[in-house]
């Protein structure tokens, strides 16, 4: 018989904190969420929101790195198919000049009408620019916004019938401020920077500027660029991205496994370091034992969940898995006893199944350091695909990286040559989510209860709760009692 190791495995919903005096230094208005992400080797890779977003197709590209990066957190470029594609995600990334954007979706001038439309229902952008040949780096001709045309007439009229051509433009090479004090005199919400030639090379939207002084959290490495981290696989068909992305400067890089437990992530991080020092996120883990192994292979971070994430099927397929209050308290404590033996701090990253702010706050007080979320994000508007409108609801795709539509064999096969993956089986779902609006909105909203929650504990940081919270495990009927019981809310009263 095998060995029964716990009494049972809880969730993060079973715990509840207790609250704590809290005093001036611990008022919501003086709490940090800055954290440790990873080692790295000038002391520790740090954000100013413990955020970060999951190395998954359906969540993570350039558009949703740079915003969340904007506003303290990080995401990880997943592993792609298509090696290039992910390269140049990263590039885009770092080269992203806060304010200047050098991609945008631009219209041919005979393009119908109604091409811009759609991309006004499925992207939600309402400006574009017209070039002679519909590549943002063509010859700029006009600029198309949603205001331009009547979307009951016009639909099958060129946009070179509609779009605007007295522009106001400036030279390549302007600074963001000059931009700025251009489109305050001007009155315009968008100036493209064109070269001498007449070519767009960038566009600066006044929305995106105001962003920029809005945020002064965005983390940003020493050349003042956004901070973006790259996924790597632990199978040697992908090894020949890794130096390329060193090469583009990704700050960390991931190595994505369902079972982190494994040799192949030793090897890889082996492989690493023989080419850079940096820093290598490795995992996942839920146990001590498989915490330990990571530490002494080298990780600089540990990520910690298996079996949990929204659209997982690996505990069906393979009955392996762990709670994630169960498996952070497992990790936490093996990471507390290594400091304790006089080891380097570890920073756990708590991956999965994280669905609310309760949640997010739960596991930080656990001991984790920062949150991947992938289900989260995917409900934003920056998420990669389009917005799907039903019955007056709006949603956007989410699909797991073992699902079939993802097929992320790196991640999720076993063996060793990923050409002839017969026995390869689904660990993950394809399906929806809500669409929630727009990550600028919904991350300082959760960082505001997760500041509330701090202050409530009696902490002004999360260093302060991983030393002080006090956490109680809820019976069922307690937690019944902690959601809205013997009445009907509004929206469900029909
Ligand atoms: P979520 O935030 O609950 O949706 O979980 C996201 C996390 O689920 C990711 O960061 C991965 O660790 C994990 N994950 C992604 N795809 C799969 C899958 O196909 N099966 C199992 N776990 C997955």
């Amino acid at each position: 018989m095998g060995m029964i190791v716990n009494s049972s495995s809880t969730s993060l919903k079973e715990y509840r904190l207790l609250p704590a005096l809290t005093s001036e230094a611990s008022a919501k208005n003086k709490v940090s969420l800055h954290s440790r992400l990873c080692q790295s080797p000038s002391g520790y890779l740090r954000l100013n929101t413990p955020f970060v977003s999951a190395s998954m197709q359906a969540v993570s590209d350039a558009r949703m790195a740079i915003a969340l990066a904007r506003l303290g957190g990080v995401s990880v470029i997943p592993v792609l198919a298509d090696e290039e594609r992910q390269i140049s995600m990263v590039k885009k990334v770092k080269q992203y000049k806060a304010g200047f954007q050098r991609e945008l979706i631009t219209f041919c001038p005979d393009t119908p009408i109604r091409r811009v439309q759609e991309s006004n229902d499925t992207t939600g952008y309402s400006i574009y620019p017209v070039t002679d040949n519909g590549l943002f780096h063509g010859k700029l001709l006009g600029v198309i916004t949603d205001k331009d045309f009547d979307a009951l007439v016009d639909l099958d009229i060129p946009v070179a019938e509609r779009m605007k051509t007295q522009l106001v433009v400036a030279p390549d090479g302007t600074p963001l401020t000059e931009a700025k004090a251009i489109m305050i005199e001007t009155g315009r919400g968008f100036l493209p920077i064109v070269s001498e030639e007449g070519t767009l090379k960038s566009v600066v939207f006044r929305k995106d500027l105001e962003h920029h002084l809005r945020f002064p959290d965005a983390n940003e490495d020493s050349d003042g660029r956004l901070v973006v981290g790259a996924a790597v696989s632990t199978h040697p068909q992908h090894r020949s991205r890794i130096p390329r992305l060193i090469e583009e400067s990704a700050d960390f890089l991931v190595i994505d496994a369902s079972d982190g437990y494994s040799i192949y992530q030793k090897e890889t991080i082996a492989y690493i370091r023989s080419l850079c020092d940096t820093p290598v996120i490795a995992g996942n883990v839920v146990t001590s034992e498989a915490f330990e192994y990571l530490a002494e292979a080298g990780a600089d971070g540990i990520k910690v969940g298996m079996g949990i994430g929204s659209g997982c099927i690996t505990q069906e397929a393979k009955a392996t898995g762990r709670g994630q209050a169960t498996a952070l308290i497992d990790v936490v404590s093996a990471r507390d006893n290594r400091v304790a033996a006089g080891g380097s701090y570890i920073p756990i990253i708590a991956d999965g199944g994280l669905s609310s702010p309760a949640d997010i706050c739960v596991a930080l007080a656990l001991g984790a350091d920062t949150v991947m979320m992938g289900n989260y994000f995917a409900q934003c508007t920056e998420s990669p695909g389009d917005i799907y409108y039903r019955d007056g609801r709006a949603f956007k795709k989410y699909w797991m990286e073992g699902s079939l539509q993802a097929r992320n064999l790196g991640r999720y096969f076993l063996g060793n040559d990923e050409n002839t993956p017969a026995d390869y089986f689904a660990e993950g779902v394809s399906g929806w989510v809500a669409h929630k609006g727009s990550i600028f909105d919904l991350v300082p909203n959760s960082c505001s209860k997760l500041k509330a929650s701090l202050s409530s504990a009696g902490c002004c940081s999360i260093r302060q709760l991983h030393k002080s919270a006090r956490l109680e495990h809820q019976s069922p009927v307690a937690i019944g009692d902690s959601s809205v019981h013997n009445m009907i809310k509004d929206n469900e009263f029909e």
